[in-house]
């Protein structure tokens, strides 16, 4: 199926925060019933960033892991891009500071995509596009997701936030996944789904709308993948991998592509067909979401979050097998494309695996995490601050701005 299979990604790492929240403790401070949080929307916990965690320091944590666990040499990265909702600056990019951070080539290309989550997913056909061009004269780039989702304390979209980075190193003959660039569909269409104005450090969310406004650029972006084909493509993939801004989010995409490949439409009150989608997901796509229910939507990253889920589990099962990716950024802009699991890829589902490092974060208290959500609101404005106020030792942060430059650490 698979007609061009060169260049894709060599390499992945994910890095979050130390902190996370536990739904049913949320649910039952907000009133709700637990059930809706693990089960309508299928989230267990919630990653939250403290005051010193921040775009950059979570984007650093990742590039450096992809480059060490894959042993490449930082002189080897041609381009950096950083896919990115929440910047820090009106006009610096993300990518310049990771860039020094990383210890980057100076004739190394460095830029800042923003289309709310839809930026990485920009960033790696971009590089696709920059190596194919032979503009990348033998180099790789680097692809960095990096995000806070926030939409603040009691509101509706409060247990659909959460906060991570995804580095990934795009490279001809890659040793995780190639992707067809002759099978990448894109869509896009000017709606009020999802937004962040200028003066605010939460998104503005019609959260019903925004579900429809992503089914339909899933219908659109698949339809243009495959150039109007309307042959069946779901039961020759291998996995089906969703942007995942919440868990149940995937489950409805996946319904909405098989009724569009089979004509059916699903619905609990007919039986033998929900069973049959229930089956369908169940070997498809939930195996692969583990990750998400755990670390909750980290925007640009989530989709290369559940590969990461995928390969880590599954790399050496799956070698040389087709999977789908949807990525789909609110305002809106989406992408479908295909892609192959290299024959090599499960040599490396250590190295892929977060599993410590989520073991290693420390559970907030209900109370803890709203004063990190109140913190975190001046934390562009303040001189001065310390990461052992929030339970952080090592690692690289954020200690201030002070004469309006932003300070990084490591400790
Ligand atoms: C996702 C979002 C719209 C949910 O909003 P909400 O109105 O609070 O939640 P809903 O009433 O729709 O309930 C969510 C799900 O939980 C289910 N649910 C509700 N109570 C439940 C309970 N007690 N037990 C089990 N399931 C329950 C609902 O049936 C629904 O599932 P369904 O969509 O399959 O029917 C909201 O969190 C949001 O705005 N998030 C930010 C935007 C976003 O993530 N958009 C995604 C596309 S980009």
């Amino acid at each position: 199926m698979i007609l061009n299979p060169t260049t894709g990604i060599d390499a992945l790492a994910f890095a979050g925060p130390a902190g996370y929240v536990d739904m049913t403790e949320l649910a039952q401070a907000r009133g709700v019933d637990p059930a809706k949080y693990l089960l309508g929307l299928g989230q267990n916990s919630m990653a939250i960033a403290a005051p010193c965690e921040d775009t950059v320091t979570m984007a650093v944590a990742a590039g450096q892991q992809a480059l060490q666990q894959f042993d490449i040499d930082p002189d080897d990265i041609g381009t950096l891009i950083v896919g990115t909702e929440t910047g820090i600056d009106h006009s610096k990019p993300v990518a310049v500071y990771a860039h020094e951070l990383l210890g980057l080539s100076q004739n190394c290309r460095t830029f800042e995509t923003k289309h709310a989550c839809y930026g990485a997913m920009a960033g790696l056909t971009a590089s696709m596009d920059w190596i194919a061009s032979g503009r990348a004269r033998g180099r790789k780039a680097m692809v960095i997701a990096s995000d806070i989702a926030r939409y603040g304390l009691n509101t509706a979209g409060e247990p659909t936030q959460g906060a991570g980075a995804v580095a990934m190193v795009v490279a001809p003959e890659p040793r995780l996944l190639s992707i067809d660039p002759m099978h990448i569909g894109d869509y896009t269409r000017q709606v009020m789904d999802f937004w962040r104005p200028l003066y605010s450090k939460y998104a503005f969310a019609d959260g019903h709308y925004s579900i429809q406004c992503y089914l339909d650029a899933l219908s659109g972006a698949h339809n243009d993948a495959l150039n109007g084909s309307s042959d069946a493509l779901l039961d020759r993939l291998a996995a089906s991998l969703y942007h995942v801004p919440f868990v149940k989010m995937a489950f409805k995409a996946h319904q909405r592509l098989l009724e569009i490949e089979t004509g059916n439409s699903y619905s609990k009150e007919q039986a033998d067909g929900w069973q049959q989608l229930q089956e369908h997901f169940g070997e498809k796509v939930a195996p692969w979401l583990k990750l998400n229910a755990e670390i909750g939507n980290i925007y640009t990253g989530s989709l290369f979050l559940s590969l990461i889920d995928l390969l880590r589990q599954a790399g050496t099962s799956l070698a040389g097998e087709t999977i789908s990716l949807f990525s789909y950024g609110s305002g809106c802009g989406a992408t479908f494309c295909l892609g192959q699991i290299a024959a090599q890829a499960g040599d490396w589902s250590a190295q892929l695996d977060p599993a410590t490092q989520l073991q290693q974060r420390r559970r907030l208290s209900i109370d803890e995490y709203e004063q990190l959500i109140n913190a975190s609101e001046n934390a562009d404005t303040e001189a001065q601050l310390n990461p052992a106020d929030y339970g952080l030792d090592s690692g690289l942060f954020y200690t201030g701005t002070r004469d309006h430059i932003r300070h990084y650490e490591h400790f």
